[in-house]
């Protein structure tokens, strides 16, 4: 049974728009009916996304997403629809009716209960005889009493069944263990544990809940980390570890390490800040969960060549969402923990302060590649670093990095700044005969939410037209002569029309929240920038009736243009 529309409505009208985005965008103050802030869904300075409280919606005119609230909530929580209601619905203190809760959302959170239980489980094993055997390990590495309560770290004792059975007598079944990666499926005798004889980390997300484990080995042995797979709740690449934590540092950065024992290790000696990518490469969405958190990241990368490509790739990825990002070099360790281990806490925060600033670290690295007391290599280490400068869009900054580039190989600064400034100029042109091109009538039609396409753009123009008029003026569907979703070229444009058809035929009103049920998210993006458009008050029949005709106009022509296509319309017909 589907939720009931007075729900959703009473719920819609229960999240403020502007205190549910208020949680994840620091909005601006009005600017006539609109808040704006940085968009959460792309990386900006200046912010483009804004919020309208009156018509209760949120649009960002740099990236086109846009929407209602529960929209918003799918987008950044990456919930489907039921489940960004059962996420509104508790944070207004509301229950969505029983019978009509959704499958998923259900399943998602007796998952995140069995986690639960199964986190508390594991950290109270650390308490039973068979416990002593982690706490070795854990004293082994120096982790203190206060890490192993702060991060939740337990113990699964090495058996076949001690979870399968703890769980059990909570009420939780064997497919619900399996489901959630805690059970694996033997050759015969059914399921078993699939974390034995490890110390596990619990992965928190930043409200508490607890989506999976990493699971290290006591010691030496293979595999070093046992994971939870991906499951409904839990992927690796969108989650970062410890951030549960980092988020309430009061330190202006967060540093970015790599494994799960030297986050420990950093927080424990007052490096409160630290998290990891959960043995993933950093993913685009781990570094906008970042971004949600702080402005300026340290990157603190095991000391060989594995972690100086990860910080490469790192620096790539941050610098997309506009972020600060240093380069922390370890020397004399193989990584944070060990650093700390070695040298002391004082030691590590004296390192903090020479962290590279991401240029210096990029042309150092850069420069180590080239033996500078050779004539060509120096020309060709200028050459690749004016390239890389000429791409930033700071002039002081060119300016800055080409004399420390200059410095770097002793020649005339004002030589290499204008190689920086000969290479830009000759990349800008090069980019505005590439943007001529993708502004070309045919590209210009093509709506800008990534994962959809026009066939048609010109059939296309006419559908959005309609779609706009519609929203604006929902009179004009009278008379009997709105066209039918299959003539639509765009199967999502005509997704969006069909919606705004079910509404009308219920009597109902056509809004962004309302709509979103049966879209997907870039069709709600797309829809709420299509309403977005300044319609003309005067002679909006004339307007709809000419979209029509386009329509049908552009279809006659494609079909005409393609005479196989006739023939077997006709065919077609003669059998019916
Ligand atoms: N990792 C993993 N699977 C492995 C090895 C590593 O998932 N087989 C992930 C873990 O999240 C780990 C991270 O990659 O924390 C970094 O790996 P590594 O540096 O080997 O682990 P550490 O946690 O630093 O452990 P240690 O200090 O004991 O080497
Ligand atoms: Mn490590």
């Amino acid at each position: 049974m589907p939720i009931p529309e007075s729900f959703i409505r009473e719920l819609i009208d229960r999240s403020d728009i502007e205190d549910v985005v208020g949680d994840y965008v620091r909005l601006d103050k009005r600017s006539g009916g609109n808040r704006f802030g940085l968009c959460p869904f792309h990386g900006e300075k200046t912010p483009s996304f804004s919020v309208n409280s009156s018509r209760q919606i949120y649009h960002c005119f740099g990236c086109g997403k846009g929407g209602g609230v529960i929209s918003f909530i799918m987008e950044i929580e990456n919930l489907n629809y039921p489940e960004a209601i059962e996420f509104l619905a508790k944070r207004a203190g509301m229950q969505v009716p029983q019978e009509a809760r959704d499958p998923s959302a259900k399943r998602r959170e007796r998952m995140l209960a069995l986690n639960r239980s199964a986190a508390l489980f594991y950290h109270e094993q650390l308490s039973t005889p068979a416990g002593q055997a982690a706490w070795d390990y854990i004293a082994r590495r120096r982790l203190s009493r206060a890490t192993v309560k702060n991060f939740g770290l337990g113990f699964a004792p090495n058996t076949w069944d001690s979870l399968r059975k703890a769980m059990h007598a909570k009420g939780f079944t064997d497919q619900e263990m399996f489901d959630a990666g805690l059970l694996r499926k033997g050759q015969k005798d059914g399921f078993y544990d699939v974390f034995r004889n490890r110390l596990m980390f619990p992965v928190v997300d930043v409200r508490g809940n607890v989506l999976g484990f990493s699971g290290r080995i006591l010691g030496e042995g293979e595999p070093k980390y046992m994971n939870t797979p991906e499951t409904p709740v839990f992927a690796k690449g969108r989650n970062l570890f410890a951030l549960n934590l980092a988020k309430k540092t009061k330190r202006p950065y967060l540093i970015l390490s790599e494994g799960n024992i030297d986050v420990a290790s950093l927080h424990q000696a007052g490096f409160d800040c630290a998290v990891a990518s959960l043995g993933t490469a950093l993913t685009n969405e781990q570094a906008q969960l970042l971004a949600r958190f702080t402005k300026q990241i340290i990157l603190i990368y095991d000391n060989d060549a594995a972690g100086a490509k990860a910080s490469d790739r790192a620096i790539e990825i941050l610098k997309k969402l506009d972020l600060e990002v240093k380069v922390l070099r370890i020397s004399g360790a193989k990584d944070p923990d060990e650093y700390i281990q070695q040298y002391g806490a004082a030691a590590f925060e004296n390192l903090l302060t020479q962290a590279e600033d991401q240029l210096d670290y990029k042309l150092r690295t850069m420069q180590a590649k080239y033996d500078l007391s050779v004539p060509e290599q120096k020309v060709a280490f200028v050459k690749e670093a004016a390239l890389m400068l000429a791409g930033l869009s700071s002039a002081v900054e060119r300016e800055v990095y080409a004399r420390r580039t200059a410095q770097l190989c002793d020649v005339r600064p004002d030589v290499v700044i204008s190689d920086v400034e000969r290479t830009r100029t000759a990349l800008k042109k090069r980019s505005d005969k590439a943007s001529q091109r993708s502004h070309s009538p045919a590209n210009a039609a093509q709506p800008g939410e990534r994962d959809l396409r026009y066939e048609d753009p010109a059939s296309a123009v006419a559908e959005e037209g309609i779609i706009t008029l519609l929203y604006r003026d929902p009179g004009l569907a009278g008379a009997n002569r709105l066209p039918s979703p299959d003539e639509f070229t765009s199967p999502a444009l005509a997704h969006i029309f069909s919606a705004m058809l079910e509404k009308l035929s219920l009597g109902e009103e056509i809004d962004a929240n309302g709509i979103s049920g049966s879209l997907t998210s870039s069709e709600i993006s797309l829809f709420s920038r299509l309403i977005e458009r300044p319609v003309s008050d005067s002679h909006r029949d004339q307007a709809l009736n000419d979209y029509i005709r386009k329509l049908r106009e552009e279809k006659v022509n494609k079909t005409q243009a393609d005479p196989l296509a006739i023939l077997a319309q006709k065919r077609a017909q003669q059998h019916k």
